[in-house]
């Protein structure tokens, strides 16, 4: 019998170390969140919808591209629905991408399609509607839980190779890596930031300056330094790591006045180890990893921020029950 109906869900996720360096082939290592952006689609009506309302490339940027790439002519009505804030870098836009594309493949070959195929149609769709991305903030939320992307594919018991993701010249390894229970708190400014236009600002830099290349070369050395000390779960190593990936994200121009506040607030709470803005920046999120998360909370909220503890995803993409 014809599959006229498909749901899906996938996680946010935040960067603990290595944004923007990512787009550049340099090591990242993420943190699926317990958040998700579920789509449901079902192929009914005479037009293309979403929650109700025909299908518009302003509002609907991500989906409409991944209709274009990945389906047919087939009108769907699709309904999606978030908990994670947009645009605050702690991604909604891979989330919903994940899960559009899951739908669609699932629709389209009617047959669950393997993982690594939604992750890398998803890529295809932030990269198209973005200009430039990585495939980093979509591999975590196919994936969940701890992942490690890395020009070379790493060898080791701590490491399991999950799939490779190739661009042009550049290529990805995505691999997942055991986070040891990580007490974040993220802090977020309430201010949207694009990240195209944060990945084009340091495209720019980069491609002028000798001084941005170095920083984008010194955030994939502290990334890997990062996540050997998550390994042997020195966490204040981590967190003095997290100000230090913070202060190059500052040289590379993508902090703001606003996420300068927030991060000196959450270290200047008791018990803060480190703390970062985390995503492209411009705008939206900073963590910090600290033992005391209820005091950072509070004192993030003091400072005017929308503050929140953040749990780990273990789950990355999930099919949901079909009807
Ligand atoms: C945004 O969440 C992460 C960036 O590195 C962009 C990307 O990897 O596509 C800034």
């Amino acid at each position: 019998m014809e599959l006229l109906e498909a749901h899906a869900s996938a996680p946010g996720k935040v960067i603990l170390f290595g944004e923007h360096a990512v787009v550049y082939g340099e090591p990242s290592l993420s943190l699926a969140v317990a958040r998700r952006t579920r789509v449901s689609g079902e192929t009914v009506g005479s037009q293309f919808t979403v929650n109700g309302f025909p299908l518009n490339p302003e509002f609907h940027a991500y989906i409409e591209r991944a209709i274009r790439l990945h389906w047919d002519a087939v009108p769907l009505r699709l309904q999606t629905e978030s908990e994670i804030p947009s645009g605050s870098g702690i991604g909604s836009s891979a989330a919903l991408s994940v899960a559009i594309n899951a739908v669609l493949l699932r629709l389209k070959r009617q047959a669950m399609p393997p993982v690594a195929d939604v992750a890398s149609a998803a890529f295809e769709t932030e990269f198209a509607t973005q200009g430039a991305a990585s495939p980093n903030d979509t591999t975590v939320s196919t994936a969940g839980g701890g992942v490690l992307m890395s020009p070379r594919r790493l060898e080791g018991a701590e490491v399991e190779f999950l799939w490779r993701i190739q661009r042009g010249e550049r290529e990805w390894n995505a691999h997942r890596v055991r986070i040891p229970r990580l007490p974040l708190v993220v802090g977020n400014t309430g201010m949207k930031g694009k990240t195209s236009e944060q990945v084009a600002k340091v495209r720019r830099f980069v491609e002028h300056s000798a001084f941005a290349r170095d920083a984008i070369r010194d955030i994939g050395r502290l990334t890997l330094q990062g996540a050997e000390a998550l390994r042997v779960g020195d966490l204040r190593r981590v967190g003095d790591l997290m100000n230090r990936n913070h202060g190059l994200l500052h040289t590379l121009g993508v902090d703001t006045p606003r996420l300068e506040q927030l991060v000196e607030a959450a270290r200047k709470a008791p018990g803060t180890l480190g703390a970062k803005l985390t995503g492209a920046g411009g705008g939206g999120c900073m963590i910090a990893l600290t033992e005391q998360p209820e005091e950072c909370r509070r004192r993030l909220e003091q400072a005017g921020a929308m503050a929140f503890s953040v749990e780990a995803s273990p789950e990355g993409l999930r099919f949901e029950q079909e009807r």
